[in-house]
């Protein structure tokens, strides 16, 4: 089933921050594996590219390195390594000088995709941009990935979207949010307008509330400098969570298209009401467990960032009037679990007693890890005594129902294959991206302006009590965060 792997079209893909983290763990091993799989035709070439004076050869041993770490020894198979290392090429260019172009522009083929990643830091996404136009090494058919953060608020992303758009028109410009390519994120659109049984319930009549939980188990140690500028809802509630949401949330498109989807999810950002002070909860991790606390990690003894955040969001229109979303996502958490909750109401009319053991009908849509989807349903318990209910899960994990799930390409490796075959569906666009800073730039600017501290948190727990209290309040709870 999974096998199914179109070639894509021949491609000249170059990387820059080639010999960076994010290429060294995700990118290059992901092309390698698209390449074991046959989705690319021998013909392509990637071209590594940053400031240190490496020769092919030499950048080649990085990227047989990164594959002996990154890809699984099932998937280490030697004469497809050589073959894909055959493809790898290196050219060194300083984003911000002028050394370099004309080397990388005398590589590039004609009548072949061109693509550029940006894997750079941000502040280079100009640069890159301005100079690949200048020394016209992209035309009007290349495509720049982006990777994020996109700006660090409105102004910023405008900015950058300004900046981009001098040089590349927008159906150019592949915005990575990694968390649309996951499988199990995209499954979530096919669980929604694939199937007639969950749609006809799936608005404000029949679902009390929806949780979005995205738990983590490591710190920020290693990137603390990047995070503590950042915190988790620029890291991560303004580009991961709010896709979540919107897949969730979002009308049906009228087809499965670029446009046509993210015009809905655009729509779903535009529609979220500012968030009450109160109903918000930031958290910072402490020490435990032998583990430092988030301020050692940061070295900034005195940081107020947040490593854990709760909130609770509308959705101002028709289909959502009145159900909340319960938003969470946090470091040094009990477990790695990712999932989407959906609690549906009561029946109408209760026919069995309140003694009867009755819960909500809950649907789970597990993310990662153990991907897969539970519908929590009531049944007779079983045996004599009268009516008694039972809550049962209709469980279903993705790795049971595909034939080898290890196939499945990972969020980077899809997204790079779109990026070839010019689908930019799981890409952001740049409207979006700004309304999604628009919403989160007074959330950040309120808590900035209090002076807030985040309360801090046990590394190993599910978060700050606080947290707790803004479920309890509604008279719901969260889900326990578990593998
Ligand atoms: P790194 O710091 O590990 O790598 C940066 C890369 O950029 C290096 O290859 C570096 O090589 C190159 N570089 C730096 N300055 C220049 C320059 N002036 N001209 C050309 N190349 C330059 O960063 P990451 O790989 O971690 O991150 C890259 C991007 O990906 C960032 O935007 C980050 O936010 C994003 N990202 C990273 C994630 C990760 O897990 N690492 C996750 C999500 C997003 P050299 O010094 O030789 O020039
Ligand atoms: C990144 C964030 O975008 O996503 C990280 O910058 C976070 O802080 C990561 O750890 C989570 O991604 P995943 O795929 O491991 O859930």
């Amino acid at each position: 089933m999974v096998s199914r792997v179109i070639p894509v079209d021949v491609f000249d893909l170059v990387i820059f921050g080639g010999t960076g983290d994010l290429a060294r763990r995700k990118i290059l091993p992901g092309l390698y594996r698209r390449f074991l799989a046959g989705q690319m035709v021998p013909e392509s070439r990637m071209i590594g590219a940053a400031r240190a004076d490496l020769t092919d050869e030499a950048f080649r041993q990085q990227v047989r390195e990164a594959i002996a770490e990154f890809v699984p020894k099932a998937r280490q198979d030697d004469a497809a390594i050589e073959g894909f290392l055959g493809r790898i090429h290196y050219v060194s260019i300083d984003a911000t000088g002028t050394g370099g172009w004309a080397a990388l522009k005398a590589l590039m083929r004609e009548n072949v995709v061109r693509a550029f990643y940006f894997s750079v830091a941000p502040s280079l996404f100009g640069d890159i941009a301005q100079r690949l136009s200048e020394h016209q090494i992209a035309d009007a058919w290349s495509r720049i990935v982006v990777e994020k953060p996109f700006g660090r608020d409105l102004a910023s992303a405008k900015a950058l979207n300004e900046v981009l758009a001098k040089h590349f028109n927008e159906t150019q410009i592949y915005r990575i949010d990694h968390y649309l390519g996951k499988e199990t994120v995209q499954n979530l659109m096919a669980v929604r307008f694939a199937n007639i049984l969950f749609e006809p319930l799936w608005k404000a009549e029949y679902i009390d509330h929806v949780q979005i939980t995205v738990a983590e188990t490591v710190g920020v140690d290693g990137r603390g400098a990047y995070y503590d500028k950042s915190g988790a809802m620029r890291d991560m509630v303004q580009n991961h969570l709010m896709q979540l949401l919107c897949l969730i949330a979002m009308e049906p498109p009228y087809h499965f298209d670029p446009d046509a989807v993210r015009d809905e999810k655009l729509k779903v950002i535009r529609a979220l009401k500012p968030v009450k002070t109160e109903d918000i909860v930031r958290g910072q991790y402490g020490a435990g467990r032998g583990e430092k606390s988030y301020v050692v990690h940061s070295e900034n003894p005195a940081s107020k960032t947040e490593s854990y955040i709760a909130l609770k969001v509308q959705i101002s229109n028709w289909r959502w009037q009145g159900v909340p979303f319960y938003l969470r996502t946090g470091k040094r958490l009990r477990a790695r679990a990712s999932e989407i909750a959906i609690t549906f109401k009561q029946p109408p009319h209760a026919i069995f007693d309140d003694a009867s053991g009755w819960h909500e009908n809950v649907l789970v849509i597990r993310l990662q890890p153990n991907e897969g989807m539970n519908l929590m349903v009531m049944i007779k318990e079983p045996g004599p005594g009268g009516m008694r209910l039972m809550q049962v899960p209709l469980d279903m994990s993705f790795a049971d129902a595909i034939d080898d799930a290890e196939d499945v390409p990972d969020a980077y490796e899809r997204l790079i294959m779109d990026v070839i075959r010019g689908n930019q569906t799981l890409f952001m666009r740049g409207d979006e991206v700004e309304a999604a800073w628009a919403w989160t730039d007074p959330i950040i600017e309120g808590w900035e302006a209090r002076g807030d501290r985040p309360q801090t948190y046990d590394p190993g727990s599910s978060g700050p009590e606080d947290a707790l209290m803004l479920m309890h309040r509604d008279g719901r709870r969260w889900r326990e965060i578990r593998e």
